[in-house]
């Protein structure tokens, strides 16, 4: 079967990445999360003292940006982890004051241009599917299968909390809603490469669709565009 790249882009908390890790584990893709690559370079600013809830050293973080290692690695049970400058960071990256700081780090143009040569270079033999929030309208503008996710903040608060609670980080509801909205409104209104539906997506709003329906719809939207010339 012929393969394509899937880019996956939406709104903060829509389960854009247990979308595509189903995906790449049902057609045997690589799955890349670029968001946690923005996320590593935030974990970085935090620790070095470049950015705080009242600072941000931009000069400093673009100086040190082409010098910072970011990689995926398989463990041994086949969980992919992350890595940023050899330290295992997976886990790090999640909690919120990541979060509350990361589209901050992710506006600047010049952390972005770096991120997305990377990405682009692992997506260069496809059979890919990555998600993010310019995927199908910056890094791969020709991918053969856009999704668009989305869902009512509400729902994906509440989802998000859930997921936060699991793992046991104490957060409150309204903290996390303010958050994902407050991403919202910062992702799409940035000059560089804000989160904008692109022309040839299919929108995907999973506010009252099951896991299962979800993905019965998407095999459907991969199966039309793999069988195509
Ligand atoms: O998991 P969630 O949807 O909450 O966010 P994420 O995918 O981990 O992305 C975290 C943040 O990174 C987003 O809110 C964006 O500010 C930024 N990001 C971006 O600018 N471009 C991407 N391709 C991916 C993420």
């Amino acid at each position: 079967m012929k393969k394509i790249i899937i880019a996956i882009d939406g709104h903060s908390s829509t389960g854009k990445s247990t979308l595509a890790k189903q995906l790449a584990k049902k057609l045997d893709y690589i799955y890349v999360d670029s968001g946690a690559m923005y996320r590593a370079v935030t974990l970085f600013a935090i620790e070095n003292n470049y950015i705080d809830e009242n600072k941000f050293d931009k000069d400093a973080l673009i100086s040190a940006i082409s010098s910072l290692k970011i990689e995926f690695k398989k463990d041994e049970s086949g969980v992919t982890k992350l890595f940023l400058n050899n330290k295992e960071v997976s886990s790090k990256i999640r909690g919120m004051q990541v979060s509350n700081l990361v589209s901050k780090v992710a506006a600047l143009p010049e952390v972005r241009q770096c991120l997305v040569k990377e990405q682009r270079k692992m997506g260069q033999y496809k059979g890919i599917v990555m998600d993010g929030r310019d995927i199908g309208t910056v890094v791969f503008p020709d991918a053969e299968l856009k999704i668009f996710m989305t869902a009512s903040a509400k729902t994906r608060a509440q989802r998000r909390w859930d997921e936060l609670t699991a793992k046991g980080e104490q957060v409150d509801l309204d903290a996390v809603y303010e958050n994902i909205t407050s991403r919202d409104h910062k992702d799409s209104t940035r000059s560089d490469s804000p989160l904008v539906q692109a022309k040839d997506a299919h929108i995907l709003d999973n506010s009252n669709l099951t896991p299962k329906k979800q993905f019965e719809l998407v095999l459907g939207w991969v199966n039309q565009n793999t069988k195509k010339k």
